[in-house]
């Protein structure tokens, strides 16, 4: 096919793209979105301090343009994230022990409900390992309420939402590592005690290359039963069409790997600024990273 969308729609999976709210008034952007994504993920609009930005009062207004406008154009919606140590509240940021941990749950039980039939998969809970060669979680005030947190969010959002895929997604967990492995040990003891589970999200923000047991990590977690999705890929350095060609390779060829998500759609809406990391530049033409990520779609 001749489009992302439709290309990876050939192999039942989808191509999609983190999407801001405050850009869906430019043309040119929502020209491309609608012509080659068919899934979105809010760029930060479905974040914590996004959506309850005091206790109890939840604003969901700009995500609900995202939703909107996927829904209206046949896009599914990924639901990114309702738990992460990071774009907290203020109110949640000064809070710790029982009250962070109740607060934490009625955030996804709130979210999760809200909009209850309208994702495709949640990042139920974001980055909560440590980069620090051991595979350890990573110190925070959620981790601190108690080692169970993360099940306790994805016991809740399944209660919440039971059509969503639940996911736990982090970054540099691409290839088989310390920190990947210990994501694995808690998938591995997730599926052993029935705690829901559906799928692992493997952020993918690289730089010139990919760790050549890339597939092999995927398929790692795609063998305990749980889908694999790429959710977050953006992709820097001379090397960047060939690297694209190789990620979305190693997606096709794992049966599990569901879909893959662009982290922003030109260069200019990158996070990484001055990177030029995505597939089309900041005039919205297709780059060479492009044509090598359509092209082994396509299986070329
Ligand atoms: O909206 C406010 C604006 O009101 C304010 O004036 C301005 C001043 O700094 O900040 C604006 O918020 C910014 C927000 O993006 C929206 O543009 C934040 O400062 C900025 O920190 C925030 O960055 C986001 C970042 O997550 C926050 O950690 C990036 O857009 C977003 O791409 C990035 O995405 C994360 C994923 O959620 C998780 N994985 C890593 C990935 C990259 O960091």
């Amino acid at each position: 096919a001749s489009t992302l969308g439709a290309s990876a729609a050939e192999h039942g999976r989808y191509f999609g793209t983190a999407v801001g709210a405050n850009k869906l008034g430019d043309g040119t952007y929502v020209g491309i979105l609608n012509r080659e994504f068919n899934s979105v993920t809010a760029e930060n609009e479905m974040k914590w301090d996004a959506t309850e930005p005091s206790q109890g009062r939840f604003t969901y207004t700009n995500a609900d343009r995202i939703v909107n406008h996927a829904r209206a154009n046949g896009m599914n919606v990924r639901g990114h994230t309702l738990l992460w140590h990071s774009q907290q509240p203020g109110w949640a940021q000064s809070m710790s022990g029982s009250a962070l941990r109740s607060a934490a749950m009625n955030h996804v039980t709130q979210v999760a409900s809200y909009y209850r039939g309208r994702i495709h998969s949640w990042d139920v809970v974001n980055e909560a390992f440590a980069d620090d060669g051991r595979g350890s979680r990573r110190d925070s005030s959620l981790q601190r309420t108690g080692n169970d947190w993360i099940e306790a969010a994805f016991r809740a959002a399944r209660a919440a939402d039971p059509g969503a895929r639940l996911c736990y997604n982090d970054y540099n967990t691409d290839g088989i590592n310390a920190k990947s492995t210990g994501i694995y040990n808690m998938v591995v003891d997730f599926k052993a005690r029935g705690v829901p589970i559906d799928c692992v999200g493997f952020q993918s923000h690289l730089t010139n290359s990919v760790p050549g047991d890339y597939q092999a990590n995927l398929q790692r977690f795609a063998s305990l039963g749980v889908d694999v999705q790429i959710t977050e890929l953006d992709i820097a350095g001379a090397n960047q069409a060939a690297v694209y060609s190789t990620v979305v390779r190693a997606c096709l060829a794992v049966a599990r790997c569901t879909g893959i998500t662009v982290w922003g759609i030109r260069d200019t809406d990158s996070w990484r600024t001055g990177q030029n990391p995505l597939l089309f530049d900041g005039n919205g033409n297709k780059k060479p990273a492009y044509t090598a990520a359509l092209e082994a779609l396509n299986g070329g």
